[in-house]
């Protein structure tokens, strides 16, 4: 090696160990993408790969975010048990999340559960080993479920973003919409009793609204799963709670009122709760 090239691989270690210290943990992709424009970074990443469906065809020449959430519809509508639905998932390339993605966090627990949680997006533990709430958040959240004499066999657990966005940001509405009708069909088959809401994404993305966490949580709410209505309750996401220990006792409501909700269902001979 001469001393210009070793002069440019010391340049570009002492790059990547700035972006080290500023907080970059992992590279997630071979090419620039202008996450700005919705439309141009899904072509950038998935180009060719998003099957054509006839509300996709139909509604443009190309493809347009609204487009690909059809197709994701359509897809999730045509799936009629939980297996099929993450199979589909997991073959949806539609999403540009899923390229930095490790895996599809698509749920844990038991699907068969009375109460089923729905939190935000996987982090990086959770992307690490293909389940939701594993990481610092999701050990809270075993310790707030143990409060009410819950275990993760007795509830199920999902996400609104099966893929992590990269760095933990925050997803995008875009990034929302285009995951929402997984999950919508992944609770409609799910069937559970009871919804329990972590944070505000997911109560502002399964109730569409935009008013705040602060506001909504506390309060049972009907969510219309397809035909049936199910009660739902938001609360606090568990890593809002890490940062601020200070409402924790707000949360402990919450779930009390979630164990006094479960023990007036009527009893099923099914019931793992
Ligand atoms: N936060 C979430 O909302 N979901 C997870 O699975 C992990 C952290």
């Amino acid at each position: 090696m001469n001393t210009g090239e070793q002069e440019t691989r010391d340049q570009v270690r002492a790059l990547l160990r700035w972006q080290l210290e500023a907080g970059a943990d992992e590279a997630i992709g071979l090419h620039p993408v202008d996450r700005f424009n919705v439309s141009a970074a899904i072509e950038t990443l998935t180009p060719r790969r998003i099957a054509p469906t006839a509300a996709a065809t139909a509604s443009a020449p190309f493809v347009t975010p609204q487009a690909v959430t059809a197709s994701a519809r359509e897809i999730a509508a045509a799936c009629h048990d939980l297996a099929s639905l993450r199979q589909a998932m997991e073959n949806f390339q539609g999403c540009a999340l899923k390229t930095t993605a490790k895996h599809t966090v698509f749920a844990d627990g038991n699907a068969k559960a009375r109460v089923m949680l729905v939190g935000e997006a996987p982090g990086r533990d959770e992307d690490l080993q293909g389940l939701p709430f594993v990481g610092r958040s999701g050990q809270l959240l075993d310790r707030m479920l143990a409060a009410i004499g819950l275990d993760r066999n007795q509830v199920y657990i999902s996400n609104i973003l099966p893929w992590r966005p990269p760095g933990n940001r925050t997803p995008t509405s875009a990034e929302i919409a285009l995951c929402l009708p997984f999950i919508e069909r992944h609770i409609q088959l799910a069937a559970p009793d009871l919804l329990l809401l972590l944070g505000g994404i997911s109560v502002k993305a399964l109730f569409s609204t935009s008013e705040g966490i602060m506001r909504l949580r506390g309060r049972w709410k009907p969510y219309q799963a397809g035909e049936r209505e199910i009660p739902a309750l938001a609360t606090f996401h568990p890593a809002f709670l890490l940062r601020q220990p200070a409402q924790k006792k707000q949360a402990w409501q919450d779930l009390l009122a979630l164990r006094v909700r479960l023990d007036s269902l009527p009893v099923n001979e099914l019931q793992v709760n």
